[in-house]
């Protein structure tokens, strides 16, 4: 049912959403992951644009979002799209399971919506060992049918396969990247999908993240995890490999990978990036400053196009991400919702040049909520025992993941912390009024509460907001507009269960 109740809110969303063609050449070939997870996602439209206007021509997709792959249709955009770990199994079973996900996932958005898919990405960092060999056995036979399947459906010249890979399937014994082979235990299986990549034209692809390796060892050194600023010294910790020099995380990391590959007689597959970036908030390193630092480092390489000792020329590089989501798991660190190089609304957290010098430039025609916020009633008390479950149940169901300590709203005093707690709530419910109902220890203020570096969201106005109707009356209709969505029945939920802590 929820499927369905999601295709009618993608059928009001396409029949309200007025065409945008934009056939302008790129600027620069820039690439960026575009991940839905949101509470409110930015507008397929919006999000086009915002890619368009500066200078991004590739885009990666984790899954086949309808509303993102209609809106990439004859954007000129190129989109490299995953298929998730959770369909591995039933698509490396059967070559009929590969052939439907090709013709429904891949076919229809090329041939009926005009999308450029490039890539199927076979899997997400399946071999990642945390998921303890989960995947392990599926990954190749679900290339393989994939492959088979795209050759059948006649798209084997444009879409090729590749397999996102995480940086922990390879190592180094001694820490310099000539040393580079595959983890032991994924060698074999390593070896035999990169010649399967290699055979039928598709690409190796390799999330790195200095960022992870700073946070996970406190002797990290920090110099070490950014790209060196022109004219720098080169950081302390560069590593001496033979005749070279490496001065960053980046260059390593990758040329550990190459050679493990050159080691195998693999050395002639394209590596691309998909995905590189650092986070802004949720984490004592996650910042603005530091965000800003690596990825200015980031765009200034790929925009001169330098690449890597072993690879001199850069390969494409999906920064990660375009946008914050305020729905991702929280299970690697609160910073996971924060790795956008703008906010969840298209706005621009910290300047950057990107292509041609150009400064980046925020998501346009964004429409936002009303200019209202829910706040701890000024009559309340601070110590009044409801508050602590109102705050756990506000944080269940929205964001609440800069309130951490190092985070941006980590140095609230403790009003403003609930403050806080409740508004997000509101805000993700849609600014519905029963929402800020919090066992009457809270009121809606039209006086922005924001301070320092926190910031009290409004959220967007995804149009679903319209279905409720702006009137004062709205309250009634919430759970007709709550049911256009199984994104909205969350909410539903969330207020019914608000109705119980309210009784309670
Ligand atoms: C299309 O992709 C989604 C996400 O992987 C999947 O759930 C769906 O089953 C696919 N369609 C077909 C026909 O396999
Ligand atoms: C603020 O709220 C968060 C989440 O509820 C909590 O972990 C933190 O301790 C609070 N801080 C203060 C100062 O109340
Ligand atoms: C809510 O609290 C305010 C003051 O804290 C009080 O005046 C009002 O009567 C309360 N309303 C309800 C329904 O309890
Ligand atoms: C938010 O995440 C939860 C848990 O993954 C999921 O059940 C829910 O559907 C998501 N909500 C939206 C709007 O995507």
């Amino acid at each position: 049912m929820a499927a369905a109740l999601r295709a009618l809110a993608v059928l009001l969303w396409v029949a309200a959403a007025y065409p945008v063609v934009f056939r302008a050449r790129p600027l620069q070939a820039l690439a960026a992951n575009w991940g839905t997870r949101a509470l409110h996602p930015l507008p397929g439209d919006i999000t086009v644009r915002l890619l368009r206007d500066n200078g991004f021509d590739k885009v990666k997709l984790f899954e086949p979002d309808p509303n993102a792959l209609r809106a990439l249709g004859h954007s000129g955009i190129q989109v490299m799209l995953g298929l998730p770990n959770e369909v591995l199994a039933s698509v490396a079973a059967s070559v009929n399971a590969a052939e439907q996900w090709v013709i429904q996932n891949v076919s229809t958005y090329v041939s009926k919506y005009g999308v450029d898919i490039r890539y199927v990405a076979v899997g997400n960092e399946p071999f990642l060992k945390s998921y303890k060999g989960k995947f392990e056995a599926a990954t190749l036979p679900a290339v393989q049918n994939v492959q088979a399947a795209l050759v059948k459906a006649g798209l084997a010249r444009q879409v090729h396969v590749t397999v996102p890979i995480n940086a922990d399937v390879y190592e180094s014994g001694d820490g310099r990247p000539s040393s580079g082979d595959f983890r032991p235990d994924i060698a074999g299986l390593m070896v035999s999908l990169v010649r399967f990549l290699l055979d039928s034209g598709g690409v190796l692809t390799i999330n790195i993240y200095p960022f992870l390796s700073l946070d996970a060892d406190p002797n990290f050194p920090v110099d070490y995890a950014y790209f060196p600023s022109p004219g720098a010294p080169p950081s302390q910790a560069s590593v001496q490999d033979g005749g070279v020099l490496y001065t960053n995380a980046f260059d390593a990391n990758y040329d550990t990978l190459i050679a493990a590959l050159e080691k195998h007689g693999l050395g002639t597959i394209p590596v691309v990036v998909g995905e590189i970036g650092w986070p802004t908030d949720g984490d004592k390193n996650a910042n603005v400053a530091n965000a800003q630092r690596f990825n200015q480092g980031l765009f200034d390489r790929i925009v001169a196009g330098k690449g890597t000792p072993r690879r001199p020329r850069m390969p494409d590089v999906y920064v990660f991400a375009l946008l914050d989501e305020d729905n991702k798991s929280v299970d690697p660190g609160n910073f996971e919702r924060h790795w956008g190089v703008f906010n969840y609304d298209g706005s621009p957290k910290y300047p950057l040049r990107l292509a041609n010098g150009r400064a980046i430039v925020p998501a346009k025609g964004v429409r936002y909520l009303s200019k209202q916020w829910c706040v701890l009633r000024p009559d309340a008390s601070a110590t009044n025992p409801a508050i602590a479950g109102a705050v756990g149940y506000a944080c269940e169901y929205s964001d609440c993941t800069s309130l951490g300590a190092g985070s941006s709203c980590g140095n609230l005093d403790a009003r403003a912390n609930v403050s806080y707690a409740f508004n997000q709530f509101f805000q993700a419910a849609n600014q519905q009024k029963a929402a800020c109902n919090f066992n009457n220890l809270s009121v809606i203020t039209t006086t922005d509460p924001s301070q320092g570096t926190c910031r009290f969201k409004i959220m967007i106005d995804t149009g679903r907001h319209e279905l409720t109707g702006k009137s004062p009356s709205a309250a009634p209709r919430v759970a007709l507009a709550s049911s256009s969505s199984s994104w909205s029945a969350v909410l539903l939920l969330a207020l019914v269960g608000l109705t119980t802590l309210v009784a309670w």
